[in-house]
């Protein structure tokens, strides 16, 4: 009955809003349903409050400044393997809203599994600025003031350090008297290693899942990840279509301008725009896991638009330009714009020059959009765009940083008069990004992963991984290693998992608490 309502994922069920049409997008982790329905019971069989049950930590508003006061912060907590002594494993979903999270209290996930192995309790904590864990009750400039990397590793040190849990025992378990593990998915995984950095004695091991560790300001791995893994004749129809569209785009002739924008009934003024907006379907790969129950099929069903022409499959080099442009076309006009733009213009769903949209002016609070814009316009950049001259693209040369950046100074405009370039170097220099050497953190990444390039196990990188920085790269996709169901379908999955639960096993054997002099 538990949360039995939140299926796999409402972000995969539910059509997208609209805004999250637009470049970029947030490298997020998904849902996932607790292994049963019924009531959850400890090791002594008494039953525990349902997991969903939401409880308040008095966080600090300004770890640099405390009389500021405090803030309610959310979380999620069973204790249905813990026994005294065992270890504390919190996690955080990161830039979006963490209510139906709760699956990541459960052997669902690896941090249930954890749990289970060594004893543990687990804990779900809503991230500062998204969903209901907000310092003020808007997300203006001036209360995104205490919105940085900075503070949200603080707040995961002070949540450790100060909270009385509900469970029994739970007034007594500081990093201090029990050892903490911390784990994280995508930004949440960079964050867990930022904090491994900038806070080594809170946490005493961790566990990183596809975290983007490394800032980076022009984030074209994304789809060169993609383009290198998917159904080669779709990836080669795809860079035929965009070369032919780049170069129409930068030639001056409207009439062939003209042309394509019916080609694909979507007449937006500004060709960025009509440019970005192609990146739809492709953004899909990043809603792929191995696991049937968690993966979005709607990246495939876009390739099958454009590869499969009665009934028969195109080769790997594709149908070639002219059949593929009328395909894409086709499937635009019939499929991707009446089910992502339902009643909206064209301009008003795909469009990002209007600095009155909604999407850049409402600052109401549980608007993740926003507040991970927030944190890509000023420290880690992540803007998804075409390949430079030279290397292949399926993404337009016409989707730069400077279109995001520009669309910074919209959403933030008392923050940003020109397009900002984000800091990205202070970012990295602050917590070692790729260059990250810490104790007892595991990083798990996944081959087909798009942000992978942004981890430790980028192309072209060839960080070692080591008995106290262990890396694991399996087949999967973003964040594959979180989630059991995708182990039981696929082995190099399973294999990642058993190797960082048995470092886990062997580091929590290792802990002792710190002497008291020390704490
Ligand atoms: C928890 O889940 C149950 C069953 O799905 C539901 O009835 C209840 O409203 C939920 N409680 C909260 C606080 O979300
Ligand atoms: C389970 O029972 C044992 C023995 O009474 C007790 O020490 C322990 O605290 C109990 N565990 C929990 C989680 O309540
Ligand atoms: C996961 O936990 C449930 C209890 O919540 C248990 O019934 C199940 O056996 C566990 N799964 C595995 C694979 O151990
Ligand atoms: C937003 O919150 C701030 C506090 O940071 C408050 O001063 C301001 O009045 C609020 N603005 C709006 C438009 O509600
Ligand atoms: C298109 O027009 C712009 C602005 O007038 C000019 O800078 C550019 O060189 C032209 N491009 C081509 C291919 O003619
Ligand atoms: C596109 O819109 C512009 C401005 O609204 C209009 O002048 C033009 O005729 C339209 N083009 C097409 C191909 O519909
Ligand atoms: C060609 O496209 C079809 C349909 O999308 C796909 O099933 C197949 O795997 C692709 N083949 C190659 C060689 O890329
Ligand atoms: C698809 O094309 C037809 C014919 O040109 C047009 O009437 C219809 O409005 C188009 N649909 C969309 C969603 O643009
Ligand atoms: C810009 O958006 C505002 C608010 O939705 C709307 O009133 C206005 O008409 C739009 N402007 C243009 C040029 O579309
Ligand atoms: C970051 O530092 C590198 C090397 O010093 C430099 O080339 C680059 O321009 C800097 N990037 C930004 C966004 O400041």
């Amino acid at each position: 009955m538990v949360s039995s309502s939140l299926a796999v994922s409402s972000l995969l069920v539910l059509p997208l809003l609209a805004s999250a049409l637009r470049v970029p997008r947030p490298p997020v982790i998904q849902k996932v349903d607790p292994p049963h329905a019924g009531p959850v019971v400890d090791r002594n069989g008494t039953e525990l409050p349902p997991l969903n049950t939401t409880y308040y930590f008095d966080q600090l508003i300004d770890h640099n400044n405390p009389s500021l006061g405090t803030f309610k912060q959310r979380y999620w907590h069973t204790w249905e393997f813990y026994e005294p002594g065992g270890p504390i494993i919190i996690t955080t979903p990161g830039e979006q809203d963490a209510a139906g999270f709760e699956g990541f209290l459960t052997n669902a996930t690896i941090d249930g599994q954890i749990a289970q192995q060594q004893s543990g309790a687990t804990i779900v904590l809503e991230h500062r600025y998204y969903g209901y864990s907000n310092p003020y009750n808007n997300l203006s400039v001036a209360s995104l003031q205490y919105h940085t990397i900075q503070q949200a590793i603080d707040d995961l040190a002070y949540f450790a350090y100060n909270v009385k849990l509900p469970m029994p025992g739970g007034d007594n378990v500081t990093p201090d008297q029990a050892p903490w593990v911390l784990i994280g998915g995508s930004y949440a995984g960079a964050l867990t290693s930022f904090t491994k950095v900038n806070k080594p004695d809170a946490f005493w091991a961790a566990w990183s899942s596809s975290g983007v560790v490394e800032s980076i300001v022009n984030y074209w791995g994304y789809f060169d990840i993609i383009r290198k893994h998917m159904p080669q004749n779709c990836s080669a129809d795809v860079q035929a279509v965009i070369a032919h569209i780049d170069e129409v785009f930068t030639s001056n002739d409207t009439d062939a301008i003209n042309e394509i924008k019916q080609t694909f009934s979507m007449n937006l003024t500004h060709l960025d725009d009509f440019a970005s907006a192609l990146t739809g379907p492709i953004f899909d790969w990043q809603s792929l896991q191995p696991a049937g129950e968690l993966t979005d099929l709607s990246f495939f069903e876009f390739c099958d638009a454009l590869e499969v022409k009665n009934g028969v499959s195109a080769g790997p080099e594709g149908w070639g330009l002219d059949y593929a442009l009328q395909a894409w076309g086709s499937y635009w006009n019939t499929t991707f714009l009446p089910e992502n733009c339902y009643d909206q213009t064209i301009e008003e769903c795909l469009g990002t020059y209007n600095a009155s949209a909604p999407y850049y002016t409402d600052i109401s609070v549980n608007n993740a959009d926003r507040s991970w814009m927030w944190i890509v316009c000023n420290q880690m950049g992540f803007f998804q765009d075409g390949a430079p001259e030279g290397d292949p693209t399926i993404v337009s040369r016409l989707v730069t940083a400077l279109y995001n950046e520009r669309q910074c100074t919209y959403y933030f405009p008392q923050a940003f008069s020109t397009p900002p370039t984000p800091r990205v170097n202070e970012t990295n220099k602050a917590y070692d990004g790729w260059f990250v050497q810490s104790d007892r953190l595991f990083f798990g990444n996944g081959e087909r992963d798009p942000w992978r390039d942004a981890t430790i196990s980028a192309d072209g990188t060839h960080f070692a991984s080591t008995a106290q920085q262990p890396i694991a790269v399996g087949d999967g996709f973003h964040c594959s290693d979180l989630y059991t169901i995708n182990a039981q379908v696929d082995p190099t999955i399973e294999a990642v998992q058993q190797e960082g639960l048995a470092a886990m096993a062997g580091w929590l054997e290792e802990w002792t608490a710190p002497a008291q002099s020390q704490s």
